[in-house]
């Protein structure tokens, strides 16, 4: 039996990691085999890429290397924790995936929507998700959610408002043109309705997938 592959995508600050959070407990509590898990990250290889690509010192990094080393940490995380939980039949919970190559490096950073889903491919081996549920909110509303948490902004959350805004736009054209997958969350409504909607979404769909 297969399991589910459902990813979360969004722009910084969209309030997408809160919603996750707190449906991954409930599926939990409603008994379903649920493996949440990251990107980029969620094997102990991809953490270390991880380290490497959002380190603040890493300021002058070519737009190519930091899509190849999302790439690379992504083949980990495939091999080492998605495709095992696919195989034993669980429900993979997966914060940002491909989408988020496609929108921050190939169309912020300009290297090309089908460019880096081509690159990509040789990592994912034509591995989509069955579901991609995408937050997404306005930057400036995103980016002073960020603010007020008064955490230390990595270095992507450090790239100016001109680069956010070009992850947003990215985000809604991908939204378009993967339309079967994808579904688009207005994060802007409160932290509840976000919540709510997104609920919406993802239960019927775990039903109908799992019964
Ligand atoms: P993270 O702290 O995990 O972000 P968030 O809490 O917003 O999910 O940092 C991941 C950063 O890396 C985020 O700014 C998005 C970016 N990113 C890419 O640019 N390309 C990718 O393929 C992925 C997976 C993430």
């Amino acid at each position: 039996m297969r399991g589910l592959f459902i990813t979360f995508e969004g722009n910084d600050g969209s309030g997408k990691s809160s919603a996750l959070q707190t449906v991954k407990k409930e599926l939990l509590e409603k008994g379903f085999d649920v493996v949440y898990t990251r990107e980029p990250g969620g094997s102990y290889i991809a953490e270390k890429i991880r380290e490497l690509i959002l380190d603040k010192d890493n300021l002058g990094m070519d737009p190519k290397t930091e899509a190849l080393l999302y790439a690379a940490s992504r083949r980990e995380h495939i091999t080492k924790t998605i495709i095992p939980a696919l195989e034993a039949g669980k429900i993979i919970l997966c914060d940002r995936f491909l989408d988020s190559s496609l929108a921050y490096q190939g169309y912020a950073r300009e290297l090309g929507i089908d460019n880096v889903l081509q690159m990509n491919q040789f990592a994912t081996e034509g591995l989509f998700p069955d579901l991609t549920i995408l937050v997404c909110t306005r930057p400036e509303i995103g980016m002073s959610r960020i603010k007020k948490d008064e955490r230390d902004m990595d270095r992507l959350e450090l790239e100016k408002i001109t680069f956010h805004n070009k992850v947003y736009e990215g985000y809604l054209s991908i939204a378009d043109h993967f339309n079967d997958r994808v579904v688009v969350v207005n994060g802007e409504q409160s932290k509840e309705e976000v919540l709510e909607t997104v609920k919406n979404i993802l239960y019927p769909f775990i039903k109908e997938r799992m019964g």
